[in-house]
């Protein structure tokens, strides 16, 4: 099941996430964030963006969201996309679930554009999101120094709809406007 991410998932949410920052490159992060962190993190995002997550068997299975790929104004039609599978259910589909519901909801949000900065060499990250639809861009060099060595990051770019003349804003996801009293 597929659905929109709460604060009470935050500690399953963060303890899929810390492998990432503790013991791999994957993330730039070097301090895994705790639930609290999280939780805050969760509820930000969703403010503006879609933060979704798979559950399974009564587990977060995996989990992913938006953000701002950069904060000057004419680069608002654009966002990034974040994805992490639990390494129990990787490879049974979940992060296409996932991507494939996120990019409705940010196509029905008035987005354009999706990118993902990926961690080079991650094969597994690379094939995916090239499944997923998305092509290569371009890769910085050395851009990040983690765990003794310099590390490139590569990024990857989908195009959610055809480029329009005159875009209309980006609309703030049907959840936000839902909880507004
Ligand atoms: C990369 C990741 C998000 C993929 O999610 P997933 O749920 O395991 O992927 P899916 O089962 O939906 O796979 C969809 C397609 O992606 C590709 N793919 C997924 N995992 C792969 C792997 N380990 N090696 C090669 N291709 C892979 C395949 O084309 C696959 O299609 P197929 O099953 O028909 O072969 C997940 O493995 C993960 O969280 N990895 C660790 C964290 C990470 O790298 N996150 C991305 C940060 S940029």
């Amino acid at each position: 099941m597929i659905r929109l991410a709460e604060k009470r998932d935050a500690s399953e949410i963060a303890a899929i996430y810390r492998p990432f920052c503790e013991e791999s490159c994957v993330s730039f992060e070097t301090e895994a964030p705790d639930a609290a962190e999280m939780a805050s993190r969760i509820e930000k995002i969703r403010l503006r963006f879609p933060w979704l997550v798979c559950e399974r068997d009564q587990r977060i299975a995996g989990y992913a969201y938006a953000s701002a790929h950069r904060e000057r104004a004419a680069y608002r039609w654009a966002v990034e996309v974040t994805v992490y599978i639990h390494a129990d259910y990787r490879g049974q589909g979940v992060g296409t679930s996932l991507y494939a519901e996120l990019f409705d909801l940010l196509r029905e949000q008035g987005f354009f554009k999706a990118y993902a900065g990926i961690l080079v060499p991650n094969p597994a990250s690379q094939a995916f999101h090239e499944a997923m639809g998305f092509s290569p861009v371009g890769i910085y060099r050395k851009i990040g120094y983690k765990l003794g060595a310099w590390r490139d990051v590569g990024w990857w770019e989908l195009a959610l709809r055809p480029e329009i003349d005159s875009p209309a804003e980006p609309r703030p996801p049907a959840h936000a406007i839902e909880s507004q009293p």
